[in-house]
């Protein structure tokens, strides 16, 4: 599909390589040798008998590590607060872009990591503004593998249930990821860096800084003005020129001045 799409809008030299696939950038027309000549015919012919496939020949191995998922043993809020308590200390940035309690239930335990106070203690029923309800055996799981990175280990399973009052914060996912001492002085000098950033730019009637506040894109090149509003074409964000806050995530406040 994504060929054809490329061949409507005038692309005609698309290749499709799958794994295992070698191409011959030297030759004529970089002809494309596939492991086998039915491959290509296999998985995209019938793409629902193929993934039915898929997923028979991979049952077994799925089965094998969903039956490890759990670790009875693990005291939760013990072995979270040994972790996270050294985490919190040094996460100056993220805790203020969080500053509160997030609740962590997995079923019959409340777990409360609070980056204003920068502890983990037992959840007594509070309501929090960051709510995550977990299987307990896959947060065991993650203890128990000592997993630096729970976006990736848990949150792209989509196994969990999570609400929130207010906007998306980026500060909670990024500190999910970023469970070990090594990540957390990285982000942490990353946000440092981001702040020092003092190029602005003129941006239609705005002055406006040069670095995008999200991921430090050019805004000389991705901003977009419209009205008071600056769209940052990198990811999409929007920032309120006039208030200089994003309306896209908590934190993240841009510094702008309307032009004399
Ligand atoms: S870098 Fe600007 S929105 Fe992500």
């Amino acid at each position: 599909v994504f060929l054809e799409a490329l061949t409507a809008t005038g692309h005609e030299g698309g290749r499709l390589l799958l794994p295992g696939s070698v191409i011959d950038l030297g030759e004529d027309g970089s002809p494309v040798r596939h492991r086998s000549d039915d491959e290509v015919e296999r998985v995209y012919g019938d793409k629902a008998a193929y993934l039915a496939d898929y997923k028979a020949r991979r049952a077994g191995e799925l089965a094998a590590a969903h039956a490890s998922w759990g670790a009875p043993e693990i005291n939760i809020l013990e072995r979270l607060t040994e972790w996270l308590t050294p985490l919190l200390a040094r996460a100056n940035h993220i805790c203020a872009g969080i500053d509160g309690p997030v609740l962590l239930d997995v079923g019959d335990e409340q777990i409360i990591v609070d980056f204003h106070t920068r502890e983990v203690r037992a959840g007594q029923g509070e309501k929090c503004r960051y709510e995550f309800h977990v299987e307990r055996r896959l947060i065991e799981t993650c203890i128990r593998d000592h997993e630096i990175d729970w976006v990736n280990s848990l949150f792209l399973s989509c196994r969990f249930v999570a609400h929130r009052v207010g906007r998306y914060n980026e500060y909670l996912y990024t500190f999910f990821k970023c469970l070990s001492l090594e990540r957390i002085n990285y982000v942490e000098g990353w946000y440092a860096e981001a702040e020092t950033s003092d190029e602005d730019i003129e941006l239609g009637d705005w002055i406006v800084q040069r670095r995008c506040p999200h991921l430090k894109a050019d805004l000389a090149e991705f901003g977009d003005i419209a009205g008071d509003v600056l769209v940052c074409r990198m990811h999409g964000w929007q920032f309120d020129l006039a208030t200089g806050q994003s309306m896209t995530a908590d934190g993240f406040p841009i510094r702008a001045c309307r032009r004399t």
